[in-house]
């Protein structure tokens, strides 16, 4: 039988997790037929309510699913780990300054970076969804300097997805028809949905919309479709945030042509080398390769640039804050 691929789940009892888990046991994550092993790391709080889920993952009978442990120990969780889904974060309160929070995920994802590090398997890779997803991201990285450094990444799928849904609905096509859809830069307000290298029925996207309707409406919605749903439902995106994951990973060990995720610059598209921004990519042999030779015209350039500037001013505070 094929040796169980070890996934850990951060944040593992709260709501991405709840929505994350059982899909993954179900075999999305990584393909119907890869037996998995799940580590659920909580804080000591929260491990109870975390193995209340395990206890609802063993209700559930998977047959792909061979075994689950709950820790609060990093290095208990991320022994021997092929997939780490870090999930849980520290969210920003009520009046909570920049550095405040930086400094907060800092001693979240230092210590998980370092454990990652010293106990992982060597094929581990690393998806960080938790908020700030891709400074969170980079400090992990560079606390686990013996990890190949294109093994961590950080989560644009939900806001790639979201780009979809908005312009489907806008032409009022299925999904399905749209390709090449980028997301460029920072899973945040500054984020940048590129219609000018997608295509709807081998055409131009950015050509199908008037030019108001992409800069007035489709980047600011797909921009705060976070925003909007925590208005509408009272809480913030967790289904559709689980969802992204596991696209994220699943095209990442299985490959595809085209898609949108934040990993460490090379230098390409004018990105600053090492800041984990979100790129148009391709997934070959279990690796991301950034999309290379698309044309970027002054409307894209000035959106490129400034999510670009928001990801270096994190990574001076996080470096000022001495946290990386
Ligand atoms: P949540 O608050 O429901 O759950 C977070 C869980 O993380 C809690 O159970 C908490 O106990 C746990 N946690 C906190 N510190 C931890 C640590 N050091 N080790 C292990 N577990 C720890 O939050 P939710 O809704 O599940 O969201 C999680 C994160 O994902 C947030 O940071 C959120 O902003 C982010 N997010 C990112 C998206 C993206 O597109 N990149 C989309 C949606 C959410």
């Amino acid at each position: 039988a094929q040796t169980p691929v070890k996934v850990t789940v951060t944040g593992a009892a709260g709501q991405i997790g709840y929505a994350l888990l059982f899909r993954i046991a179900s075999g999305q994550l990584l393909g119907a037929d890869v037996p998995v092993t799940l580590s659920l790391l909580e804080i000591p709080q929260a491990v109870k309510a975390a193995e209340g889920t395990a206890m609802e993952l063993d209700d559930c009978a998977f047959p792909l699913l061979s075994g689950i442990e709950v820790t609060d120990d990093p290095n208990v969780a991320f022994n021997g780990a092929n997939v780490a889904l870090l999930v849980g974060a520290r969210p920003r309160s009520k009046g909570m300054e920049r550095g405040d929070l930086l400094q907060a995920n800092g001693g979240i994802f230092g210590p998980q970076g370092k454990a990652i590090n010293d106990n992982a398997a060597d094929d581990i890779r690393v998806l960080v969804v938790g908020n700030p997803a891709n400074t969170n991201a980079l400090i992990a990285q560079q606390h686990a300097p013996d990890v190949p450094a294109e093994r961590f990444t950080a989560m644009t799928r939900l806001d790639h997805n979201r780009a979809l849904s908005q312009l489907a609905a806008k032409l009022q096509v299925p999904v399905t028809e749209i390709k090449k859809m980028t997301i460029w830069g920072n899973h945040s307000a500054t984020q940048y949905p590129d219609l000018f290298h997608a295509e709807v029925g081998g055409k131009i996207a950015a050509e199908l919309v008037d030019e108001t309707w992409l800069r007035d409406t489709f980047i600011p919605t797909v921009a705060k479709r976070g925003a909007a749903i925590i208005e509408a439902r009272g809480a913030s995106s967790a289904a559709s945030a689980a969802n992204a994951a596991i696209d994220h990973v699943f095209d990442w060990v299985n490959g595809t042509a085209w898609t949108s995720a934040a990993i460490p610059s090379d230098g390409s598209y004018g990105v600053p080398e090492g800041l984990i921004s979100s790129f148009p990519v391709a997934s070959r042999d279990g690796k991301w390769e950034i999309i290379q030779g698309l044309e970027i015209d002054a409307f894209s350039r000035e959106r490129i640039d400034a999510t670009v500037r928001e990801l270096e001013e994190e990574r001076s505070a996080v470096r000022e804050l001495g946290l990386i």
